[in-house]
């Protein structure tokens, strides 16, 4: 196997996908290797998780938008992503639309993960949409980034039941749960199909 490719996590919140990313790495052979994170929330979970698990993470103060980031702090994620030689880039609970900066150095190289079946409830909360549709499935969705908001290409889905006495809370930790396979399985996928094609 060649050696794993470097990715950079970008995430605003707790840091569960980050984690089970992380551990996926650590505990097997994996064409990719966590090396840094960048979070636009200075107490955000994801960033004393970093920490723990010693891989270098910065706080970037995200600026006057409260759904982006300006091209100047987006430049400078780039510069950080950059300096650390990442080769492609996964958002985990980043809470920003991202931007040309980001798009332009790693074209095709950002991924996301989302909760719900894209193309359906994109956006916000997407697991109180769910609720509030009273749909009898939601689920999660790991898709490549474009300029769009969640309108990516798929690259890989996983289904969850929604219950009628379910809360909103009660379907995101369902959801959640289905992340944390999906995840790390589509990382690993997308890394392995970018090394062959190197
Ligand atoms: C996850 O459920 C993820 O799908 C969602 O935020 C949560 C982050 O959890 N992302 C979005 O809603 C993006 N629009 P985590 O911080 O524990 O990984």
């Amino acid at each position: 196997m060649t050696s794993p490719l470097r990715l950079g996590i970008l995430g605003s919140g707790k840091g569960s996908n980050f984690q089970v990313l992380v551990e996926a790495a650590r505990s097997k052979s994996c064409y990719y290797e966590p090396v840094m994170v960048l979070s636009d929330v200075a107490d955000a979970g994801i960033l004393k998780l970093a920490e723990q698990f010693k891989i270098p993470a910065h706080f970037l103060a995200p600026g006057p938008f409260k759904t982006k980031l300006t091209e100047a702090i987006e430049q400078e994620m780039v510069t950080y992503l950059q300096a650390a030689q990442v080769d492609f880039v996964a958002l985990a609970g980043f809470m920003r639309v991202v931007k040309e900066p980001l798009l332009k150095a790693f074209p095709g190289r950002i991924l996301n993960i989302h909760p719900s079946l894209l193309p359906q409830f994109p956006g916000l909360a997407a697991w109180k949409q769910a609720c509030e549709a009273h749909v009898a499935e939601t689920g999660c969705t790991v898709h490549l980034v474009d300029e769009g908001i969640d309108t990516g290409k798929i690259l890989g889905q996983s289904r969850v039941p929604v219950f009628p006495e379910d809360t909103p809370e009660m379907v995101h930790a369902r959801i959640q749960v289905a992340e944390h396979e999906l995840y790390p399985r589509i990382v690993n996928e997308f890394a392995r199909t970018i090394s062959k094609s190197a």
